[in-house]
């Protein structure tokens, strides 16, 4: 099958940038599926970050420090951007008025206000398709787990728990990095760089919450600053957020927890949801199993654990009893979103696609709440004017 390319140029070749540029090198690993990314332009302001690119990217063409110089390349079609969310409002919305695709690192926006300038210029470029990274609902539990919200299958629900944990900030000897700096990273600390991941799904559901009650709290207050010397940490290292989700038809509490101290944990992303008629619980700490629990009145309560077929949104060349794993559901997010590229929404070859703007800007909402509840003590309604 001829495959469609969609040209790419990657803004930020960090960490996440290096995901991509693997996960498009192995799109083969995909069966059935008549499109491709193409890494051709890369930008980062550090020039020693594009090395690992001209060394493992051969497709690579241009190297720029200025990413103004990337958007004016007519060759790029879509824009892969993951810098620090200070970033983000310029960048994202820069990339959005040049007329490319975007898929953008969360939080979408230091804060709600870069977030909706965001969105102002997405209401301008109605033909853009932006979307925002999230990759975990795409693991196969998860899938599973959205196919049985969608089927009506949990009855009444009685609470919903959904969260991401990791412990990579429990040495106090790592050293301080911009994730640590409300410069960099926001007021929102923990919040903005792992919540889209807990809220992704939620939002999807649609179970906006209509107030929260937040506990934040710094846990180490100071790192090494590379220099010999300390650095204050500025942002919060932990938050649970207790909220309450009303709607027509039901009302239920939802606790969303993102923990960058989670002793433990390394890379802890789980959901579950209790119902009337049916619980289920993935979490990626045992991602081959899905627990769930059917119940009729009178029934037996017993919990079924079943190993999860390799089986995600797309289709692959990997066999069924093989396990999947972090990398995998970047790959799968990467299939979304070029499918939304080339064939659009309504003709994606399967129907779970990438977080919307619209998503991340209820994270956004539901953050902003969330410092205020901090801040006063105090369960606060989550303001959901102007939002669909
Ligand atoms: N989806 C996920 O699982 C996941 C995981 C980690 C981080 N992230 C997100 O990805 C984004 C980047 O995080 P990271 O961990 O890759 O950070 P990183 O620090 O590893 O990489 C960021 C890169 O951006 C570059 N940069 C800084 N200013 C720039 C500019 N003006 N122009 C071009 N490049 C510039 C830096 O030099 C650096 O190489 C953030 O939004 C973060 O929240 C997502």
């Amino acid at each position: 099958m001829g495959k469609r390319v969609v040209p790419f140029g990657v803004i930020g070749c960090g960490l996440m940038g290096k995901e991509f540029a693997s996960a498009a090198a192995r799109f083969c690993h995909l069966a059935n599926v008549d499109f491709e990314p193409r890494i051709v332009v890369v930008c980062d302001a550090n020039e020693s970050a594009m090395q690992w690119f001209k060394d493992n990217v051969p497709s690579v063409t241009h190297a720029y420090t200025d990413y103004r110089d990337l958007l004016a390349d007519p060759t790029v079609e879509a824009v892969y951007c993951a810098v620090p969310h200070n970033l983000h409002e310029q960048i994202y919305t820069d990339i959005i008025q040049a007329g490319k695709h975007l898929l953008g690192e969360k939080p979408f926006g230091i804060d709600r206000k870069a977030n909706e300038a965001i969105a102002a210029a997405i209401r301008e470029n109605p033909q853009v398709i932006v979307r925002s990274s999230s990759e975990f609902p795409f693991f196969p539990g998860a899938q599973q787990i959205a196919k049985w919200v969608n089927e009506g299958r949990f009855g009444r629900i009685i609470e919903v728990e959904a969260g991401f944990w990791h412990s990579s900030d429990l040495d106090p000897t790592k050293p301080i990095n911009w994730k640590r700096r409300r410069a960099t990273n926001g007021e929102y600390g923990c919040m903005g760089d792992l919540g889209l991941h807990v809220l992704h799904l939620p939002m999807r559901f649609g179970w906006k919450p209509t107030n929260v009650r937040a506990l934040l709290s710094k846990v180490v207050e100071e790192r090494p600053d590379g220099r010999g010397g300390a650095a204050p940490c500025e942002t919060w290292d932990n938050a649970i957020l207790a909220c309450e989700v009303k709607r027509a038809d039901q009302q239920f509490p939802m606790v969303l927890s993102t923990k960058r101290i989670a002793p433990g944990h390394a890379n802890t992303w789980f959901i579950r949801i209790q119902g009337t008629e049916f619980s289920a619980e993935f979490t990626t700490k045992n991602p081959k199993q899905l627990a769930s629990l059917p119940y009729v009145p009178g029934g037996q309560q017993a919990w079924h654990i079943v190993d999860v077929p390799y089986k995600s949104a797309y289709g692959t060349i990997t066999g069924a009893i093989f396990e999947f794993g972090f990398s995998d559901s970047i790959l799968q997010m990467w299939a979304a979103f070029c499918d939304e590229v080339v064939h659009g929404r309504d003709r994606m070859t399967q129907p779970f696609y990438c977080a919307l703007p619209e998503e991340t800007a209820g994270s956004h909402r539901i953050f902003t709440a969330a410092l205020d509840s901090h801040r006063t003590g105090s369960t606060v309604t989550v303001d959901w004017e102007g939002l669909k």
